[in-house]
């Protein structure tokens, strides 16, 4: 990504400070870390002050983050990040300063306290989470590249399944194509068969798919460092009545989703979307989690599509529309989309079919 997209994305950071007073933050949270800097390694720390915007990490990221990191002074150095600050007097003087109250430890506050007894620090909550979720172009197409290669994957392994496969050997077929296409897993792959499928978040295990069994697949590939996230429910063999019955309701509850979802609706009532149509089939009890959630440098992140959330569909959000049914002890549908937020509605990135599969 080009040093301008990073200048831009700094420049909203500093004066969403400005409009709160304060002079500064300090950033410690890795996927924000990289979001401002483009540093990808496992250890750095942003620190902007009004003298000037610094990098802090160790020796091992010394020739990386020469490479990555744009529009910050690095400082290269062995022990804490924020000694490496004190050390090098990186924040002068009595400032009121931001820090991300979300991921900051007691311990870690504590020592800002002691190295910094003149800031005056402020704890804040989402203040690069929600620059981030309105994603750039570059962004975009990183995002959409890892959604091609997660239908890609789909359509190569989806074929291979049938009776006598079991939920361990899928997952790896699908884990195995991510990294040979992409960046990798961007979760490890929820392959759930019959019974297990009742469990939405449920790990694979050695047991073969069965005649009858709704398998749901909730497996994505990572590119760029992004994320996409996929869900399908096949079905092995063959479909009774109450697999369609099942299946129809949720595709139907999804669909009308996508078709509801634009910039300016509230997420909560983008989750009643999906709810009230699964309330109306007299499943809302086994509809266990909500409707989706944003998606990018992680793949969880800002909005969550639920009844309890305050957040508004914004232009070039995306997020994931994925309701289920679970039942327990018979098996669970779910199915998933990701999508961009448009100003009159959304654009559904996945091409995988949404018709109910039946395989093997
Ligand atoms: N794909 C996992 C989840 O969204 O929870
Ligand atoms: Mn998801």
């Amino acid at each position: 990504m080009s040093a301008s997209i990073f200048q831009r994305r700094q420049n909203k950071l500093k004066s969403e400070l400005a409009d709160r007073g304060l002079d500064g933050m300090l950033i410690t949270n890795l996927t924000n870390v990289r979001y401002l800097s483009g540093f990808t390694g496992s250890a750095g720390t942003c620190l902007f002050t009004p003298r000037g915007q610094f990098f802090i990490s160790d020796g091992r990221y010394r020739e990386q983050s020469k490479e990555e990191v744009r529009g910050f002074t690095r400082y290269i150095d062995t022990g804490t990040h924020l000694r490496i600050a004190a050390e090098n007097e990186l924040i002068p003087g009595e400032l009121k300063l931001g820090f991300e109250g979300d991921f900051v430890s007691v311990n870690q506050f504590q020592q800002m306290r002691e190295l910094f007894p003149t800031v005056q620090w402020e704890s804040t909550s989402r203040l690069v989470e929600e620059i981030a979720a309105v994603k750039d172009p570059a962004e975009l197409e990183a995002i959409k590249t890892a959604v091609e290669i997660t239908d890609r994957v789909f359509g190569e392994v989806l074929p291979r399944l049938k009776a006598g496969v079991t939920e361990k050997e899928a997952a790896i077929e699908f884990a195995l194509r991510f990294r040979r296409y992409g960046d990798g897993e961007a979760y490890p792959p929820i392959v759930a068969s019959g019974p297990n499928g009742a469990l939405p978040h449920a790990v694979p295990t050695d047991r073969p798919f069965q005649k009858g069994d709704f398998v749901v697949i909730d497996a994505a590939a990572k590119y760029g460092g992004y994320h996409s996230d996929l869900t399908r429910t096949p079905v092995i063999g063959e479909a009774s009545g109450k697999h369609r019955e099942i299946y129809e309701i949720v595709q139907a509850a999804q669909q009308a989703a996508c078709d509801a979802a634009k910039a300016g609706m509230s997420c909560k009532d983008l989750d009643s979307v999906t709810r009230d149509y699964i309330t109306e089939h007299g499943y809302d009890k086994y509809y266990v989690h909500s409707t989706g959630h944003g998606l990018g440098l992680e793949i969880h992140t800002i909005p969550r599509l639920s009844q309890k959330s305050r957040e508004v569909l914004k232009e070039n959000y995306v997020v994931t529309i994925e309701p289920g049914i679970y039942l327990p002890g018979w098996g669970g549908v779910r199915i998933e989309d990701d999508v961009v937020i448009g100003k009159d509605g959304c654009e559904i990135l996945n091409r995988t079919t949404k018709e109910l599969m039946v395989l093997g």
